[in-house]
Parts: structure tokens; C-alpha cells; sequence
């Protein structure tokens, strides 16, 4: 496995939970109503799950080892790029938090809100994961040394022993089989 390959298949996970929610929200656009509880596992979701485990890996492991290279001026732009993207993605986060918050004490009419917040999140985050997967983790592999790959492998799979990456799996596979029944 490379460290691409768990990055990779982290992001497909992500695109799972932002499709749940796409579907839930555009079903709430007709009814009028969305489980608050939902968008509060969506928070949770994207503040462990994708900031604290995936761009945990990606800032701390990769762009960090990256840092102490000589890359091209071109992938050192990229990688600043993508960490603005983790900043403004974390403050789209906060902005759904709150406005739940005020759905949840009574303001219904936040759900138009929410959906638009929501919807810039998802168009923005599907760009950020389209940029790394096909112009960026792949030609910054070149360079590493197997043996340098391999150290961050290993660090890679020590940071996510300390994390429950099951409880995410398994919430995107319960909400995903709750939406399909409904
Ligand atoms: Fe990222
Ligand atoms: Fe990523």
C-alpha cells in the first residue's frame, strides 16, 4: 500500500458522507424538514474524520515531509493552495454548526441556509479532492525514496491506530442504508 492509496481511499469516504447529506437536504428542499441529528453526525464526520484524520495525515505526515524538499515551484504552490482549502472548508464547517444550532432551537427558516452552506461545502471539498487525487499526490511521490515512503507509511498507520476510523465507516454505512429506506 502507499500513502496515496489510504489518502485516497479516505477521500471516497468523505464523497460518501457528502452525498448522504446532498440527497438528504435536497429531499428537505420538497418536505421542509431535515433531521438535525444528522447534520450534527456530518459535523462530526467532517471536523474527526476528514480535518483531524485525513488532513491530520496530509498536513502533518505528507506536505510536512514535502516541506523539507526541494520540490517545484508548481507543487510547492499547489500544496499552500490545499491548506487554504482545509482552512476555508473548517470555517464552512462552523458556519453549518451554527445555523443548526439556530434550526434546532426553532428558526426553520435556516434550512435554506443550511442547504446553501452546505452545498457551496460540497462543490468546493469535490474540487479540493479532484485536485489532489489527479494533479498532485501522484506526481510528488517522485520525491520520496522507498525507504522515505516507507517511514511515512509507518507513521501514517501509528496516527491512524490512535484514531476510530470504524465509527466513521460503519456511520456512512448506517445513514446510507437509512436513507435508502426512506
Ligand atoms: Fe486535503
Ligand atoms: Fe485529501
Amino acid at each position: 500500500m502507499m500513502i496515496i492509496g489510504t489518502l485516497m481511499i479516505e477521500h471516497r469516504l468523505i464523497e460518501r458522507m457528502v452525498k448522504i447529506l446532498d440527497r438528504e437536504l435536497d429531499k428537505a428542499g420538497k418536505d421542509g424538514l431535515i433531521n438535525p441529528a444528522d447534520l450534527d453526525s456530518f459535523v462530526d464526520f467532517m471536523r474527526v474524520y476528514a480535518d483531524k484524520c485525513h488532513h491530520g495525515k496530509e498536513e502533518g505526515i505528507l506536505f510536512a515531509e514535502l516541506d523539507r524538499k526541494d520540490v517545484s515551484r508548481e507543487h510547492r504552490k499547489i500544496t499552500g493552495e490545499l491548506v487554504s482549502d482545509h482552512i476555508f472548508g473548517r470555517s464552512l464547517v462552523n458556519k453549518l454548526v451554527a445555523l443548526n444550532a439556530e434550526y434546532k432551537s426553532g428558526d426553520k427558516g435556516k434550512l435554506k441556509e443550511i442547504t446553501g452552506v452546505f452545498s457551496g461545502l460540497a462543490e468546493f471539498y469535490s474540487a479540493h479532492i479532484r485536485k489532489e487525487d489527479k494533479s498532485y499526490f501522484i506526481p510528488v511521490m517522485k520525491y520520496f525514496s522507498p525507504q522515505e515512503h516507507e517511514a511515512m507509511l509507518n507513521a501514517f498507520n501509528d496516527f491512524d491506530s490512535r484514531m476510530d476510523l470504524a465509527k466513521y465507516q460503519e456511520m456512512v454505512v448506517s445513514m446510507e442504508k437509512t436513507l435508502k429506506s426512506l
